[in-house]
């Protein structure tokens, strides 16, 4: 936040070290003093003082340490920038005046707007596969969480400076598609399918199931079928693609509604030809044990690795009959994504039950000497309990789907917009029910560390007083209404002129510490840091609403706190972005 006064100091440290003849160290590192009324930065000599220690001098470290700090504070006592400098045990805290800290702040989100909060670039390019449903299924609320949660990763490393690839990964071959087809073949030949596309494929589905669990003799069938698949049979292909297609479609409108995108859409099918060649260079290398025909082709990665205590197991890359196994298939994708793009990092999202999967599929790529396997990330989440517990399964077709939660969601929003704002036109009521069922869907599976499992709480997400995303973007909507009326007033940072109020200092302090928390939360790959700064700050302003004028302030103070009004408004727009969560402009 304060890069140019860090700067300006660090040249004067240079300068005193160099004077004395002290080793320079690479880099200083800088961070907040906690925040206790008084806004700070601060910075040690430790590394100083070890450097100069180990150049031969007899040096107690901590002592040194806090003899440079205090030769350097007494330096920069006079500096302009800072009210008060201090050397502490080492340490050198440097502090702003709050009046001038606070424009400072403000100036800068009303400068940068939209991309306040925004790192520099990094230079590096990360792709991210999130969502990822299978075609010839329902897409349900399992599927949901890493839609989401994939989302807003990509928006917030995006935010942060990284290039990002948004990847999808459809499931469209495997036995459930060859069971679907089956069923679809003999049962439902001709059919076209509805509106409710997605539900159909996923009825189709559970149908399937249905009456190869009643007659299990009719497995042959969809084996024969599989076989058919396998060779290319055109006619099968032909049903393939065009069936394959209607799922597509309907996962497409739900992305709009959800406001999700993706630059490369990659599918298991793609994936199947290049995976077995694979499997074939594993064999030749020695890497892979070929025991067709009686059994599987496999992969002992403990015993190539000499482990003895069981870590990777046995990964088995091929069946016996040489069709691609869903382990064939992510050996090729992950070539694939690196060969596409020159990648410095390839995150997949995908549910934590896959774990062992995927450290199997890059351990036996890296046996296998592709470097990059190493790039490769698990990023993993837990299931999503539905109230009443619901487990998501789509096999036997008791799944809710999304279009199901989303309805849902809106229409217990839009009770509460009618009991919050009677007068809004019913258009408009409708418009904001969306908007805030869609945040009430999203925040709480933002909100809950991904490793830990979800349960889903209508109450908790609709509630407009606590940490959901009606309270946020509730906020918003305050922060706007005071803007309308307060128009043709030039929003402009200017130095309070009075002694700031609590609110208002733990305002500015939560505004001031979100381009550190999308740092934070880029780099940890957690949601949750983002979610909070969105409550923090939601609830920050709440409280200076609450507390302090603005429209009936003396001039001044008025002036004063519409800019820092315009800047929590931002500040929170951007937060709400990073989650993929829209502002409603009324509520
Ligand atoms: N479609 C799979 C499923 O529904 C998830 C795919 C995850 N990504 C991967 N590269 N294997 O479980």
């Amino acid at each position: 936040m304060f890069q140019s006064e860090q700067k300006e100091a660090e040249e004067l440290i240079h300068h005193y070290l160099e004077e004395n003849g002290i080793p320079i160290p690479e880099a200083f590192q800088w961070g907040n003093v906690p925040f206790k009324g008084e806004w700070g930065i601060s910075t040690s000599f430790f590394e100083t003082a070890a450097l100069e220690a180990r150049s031969g001098k007899q040096i107690n470290v901590p002592e040194r340490a806090q003899e440079i700090a205090q030769d350097v504070s007494a330096r920069l006592e006079k500096h302009r920038s800072f009210s008060r400098v201090e050397a502490v045990k080492g340490y050198l805290n440097l502090y702003f005046a709050t009046g001038e800290f606070s424009r400072k702040v403000i100036a800068q989100v009303l400068e940068q707007r939209r991309d306040f909060g925004k790192g520099d670039p990094k230079g590096e390019r990360v792709m991210v596969e999130f969502s990822q449903p299978n075609t010839h299924k329902a897409f349900h609320v399992g599927h949901l969480r890493s839609a989401i949660l994939g989302d807003s990763i990509c928006r917030i490393m995006d935010f942060a400076g990284y290039e990002v690839v948004r990847a999808n990964y459809f499931g469209d071959i495997g036995l459930h598609v060859i069971k679907w087809l089956w069923n679809y073949m003999k049962y439902h030949a001709g059919e076209e399918p509805p509106q409710d596309t997605t539900r159909w494929m996923g009825d189709i589905y559970a149908e399937a199931n249905q009456r190869l669990e009643e007659n299990p003799d009719l497995e042959s069938e969809v084996r024969e079928l599989y076989a058919r698949w396998d060779a290319r049979d055109p006619e099968i292909v032909d049903l393939w693609q065009n069936t394959r297609q209607w799922s597509l479609d309907g996962f497409e409108d739900m992305y709009d509604t959800l406001n999700i995108h993706f630059d490369h859409l990659y599918a298991n099918s793609q994936a199947e030809k290049p995976g077995q060649e694979m499997v074939k260079e594993l064999i030749e290398e020695g890497i892979a044990e070929d025991l067709r025909p009686e059994d599987a082709v496999i992969v002992r990665i403990d015993e190539l690795l000499g482990l003895e205590k069981e870590q990777y197991r046995v990964l088995v890359v091929l069946r016996s009959d040489g069709t691609a196994l869903y382990a064939t298939e992510d050996l090729a994708l992950a070539k694939m994504k690196f060969t596409d793009y020159d990648l410095n990092k390839s995150i997949y999202v995908v549910d934590v039950r896959q774990q062992l999967h995927f450290q199997q599929v890059w351990k036996t790529l890296e046996i296998a000497g592709y470097e990059w396997a190493k790039r490769c990330e698990h990023l993993s989440y837990e299931l999503v309990n539905l109230p009443g517990n619901v487990v998501m399964a789509s096999r036997d077709g008791t799944v809710v789907l999304l279009e199901d939660l989303i309805r849902e969601a809106t229409a217990r929003a839009l009770e509460v917009v009618e009991e919050k704002n009677p007068s809004l036109r019913k258009q408009e009521k409708q418009n904001v029910a969306k908007t805030v069922g869609l945040g009430a869907i999203k925040y709480p599976l933002l909100a809950r560390d991904n490793t830990k499992i979800v349960t889903f709480d209508w109450e908790k997400a609709l509630d407009f007083n606590g940490q959901a995303a009606p309270y946020i973007q509730y906020a918003h909507v305050r922060a706007n209404s005071i803007l309308r009326r307060a128009w043709g007033l030039l929003p402009k940072a200017v130095t309070p002129p009075h002694e700031l109020e609590p609110a208002e200092i733990n305002l500015i302090e939560r505004i001031s510490q979100l381009p550190d928390d999308v740092g934070r939360a880029a780099e940890e790959r957690k949601t949750l840091h983002i979610t909070n700064t969105a409550y923090e700050l939601a609830r920050a302003f709440n409280k200076f609403y609450k507390q302090c004028p603005v429209l009936d302030a003396p001039p001044r103070v008025r002036k004063f706190r519409i800019s820092l009004v315009v800047a929590a408004r931002q500040a929170i727009a951007n937060t709400l972005n990073l989650l993929g969560i829209e502002a409603p402009p009324v509520m």
